[in-house]
């Protein structure tokens, strides 16, 4: 079998086919979000992480096989030093058809134009609130005119979309759908609600913070028309058209309306697992495949279509019981 062709695509035992990786190029964040972090966390050590090159190397094998989207996520990939310099090397791959990011907002007023001459087509910037406080209380250290300031950057920067990202918790953030709705329409930009979801040991409850996706939709319905739209980016929100506006709202429901039978993804670490699906620990560790072969393309792809027999058929979350998964989701890459 030769590898050097661009013919090859990934399929995995369910035929279900990825042509989408998400890349997390740091667990590190200048923020410590409730739902993602406990408020101690311990960050990996530099020898542990791959340099900037092997992430490029590993993205270069991914579009040979097929690859059309890649997301950088983290933590905050932004507060990675050299972050640019990826993106721009990762945005000039021959056949990759969208490389996008996802981001806390906290670095876009300086970064967003930076981002787009890189190739960044499409920004996901998280926003659970609109309130400073509140702000303080979810993100426990981050300035939320900072990142509004980022996110007017990011319009300015001309992008072709934004969406942002709004993980909902009971009678922390519930309250405010209706305005993060109205501000996403203010501002010409779309929004997903999020189900939390249980990955590492955090400081509150998630099965007394759950709030659904039902019920955030029943709450929008006596302010906003919504209609639902076949539209797809290829991550697992369902959307629907505020009416009368350009806005899309989406929902992320792992919990009420489960989308693995679509699911198109894999995961890169910075520590170079290549984690086969954010439910399970199902993962091959790929740090070790280049660092043993290095400079061998050929190898690397081989084990990137070996992984695809143990991506698993869904995740199984739990909110009543501790976590099965302990990783956080900023060393999953969100
Ligand atoms: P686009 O559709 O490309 O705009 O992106 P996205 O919504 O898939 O990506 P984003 O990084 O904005 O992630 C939003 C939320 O979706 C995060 O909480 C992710 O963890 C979640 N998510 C993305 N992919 C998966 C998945 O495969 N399984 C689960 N359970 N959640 C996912
Ligand atoms: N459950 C659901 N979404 C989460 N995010 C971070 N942690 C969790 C969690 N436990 C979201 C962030 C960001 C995206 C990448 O993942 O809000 O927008
Ligand atoms: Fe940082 Fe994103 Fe995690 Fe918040 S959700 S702590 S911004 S990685």
């Amino acid at each position: 079998m030769s590898l050097s062709s661009n013919t090859h695509t990934l399929v995995d035992r369910f035929g279900r086919t990825v042509d989408y990786l998400r890349i997390s190029i740091t667990d590190r964040c200048d923020f410590r979000c409730i739902y993602c972090m406990s408020e101690e966390m311990t960050f990996l050590p530099r020898a542990q992480i791959l340099t900037l090159e092997e992430l490029a190397f590993i993205a270069k094998a991914f579009t040979e096989l097929g690859v059309k989207k890649i997301r950088i996520t983290g933590g905050e990939p932004l507060v990675r030093r050299g972050a640019l310099s990826l993106l721009q090397e990762i945005g000039g791959m021959e056949s990759l058809r969208e490389l996008v990011i996802t981001t806390n907002g906290s670095r876009l007023e300086e970064m967003a134009v930076s981002l787009k001459a890189a190739g960044v087509k499409r920004v996901n910037i998280s926003l659970d609130t609109l309130d400073k406080e509140k702000f303080k209380e979810i993100t426990r250290t981050g300035d939320l005119n900072k990142v509004l300031r980022g996110i007017e950057a990011a319009k300015k920067a001309g992008f072709e979309r934004i969406k942002l990202n709004a993980v909902i918790l009971k009678n922390r953030n519930h309250q405010e759908v209706g305005d993060l709705v109205q501000y996403a329409v203010d501002n010409k930009i779309d929004i997903s609600f999020i189900e939390e979801m249980p990955l590492g040991v955090v400081d509150h409850e998630r099965a007394e913070d759950y709030y659904s996706s039902a019920s955030i939709k029943s709450d929008l319905a006596d302010k906003f028309e919504l209609i639902a739209i076949s539209d797809n980016t290829g991550g697992p929100s369902v959307y629907y058209q505020v009416v009368g506006t350009s806005t899309r709202v989406g929902f992320i429901s792992p919990h009420s309306a489960n989308f693995c039978s679509t699911c198109n993804r894999v995961r890169l670490t910075v520590e170079g697992q290549l984690l086969l699906c954010l439910g399970n620990e199902h993962s091959v560790d790929l740090k070790r495949v280049i660092r043993a072969n290095p400079g061998n393309l050929d190898k690397l792809k081989e084990s990137i279509i070996q992984a695809m027999q143990i991506k698993p058929e869904k995740h199984e979350f739990n909110l009543q019981e501790q976590p099965i998964i302990l990783r956080h989701m900023n060393a999953t890459g969100g």
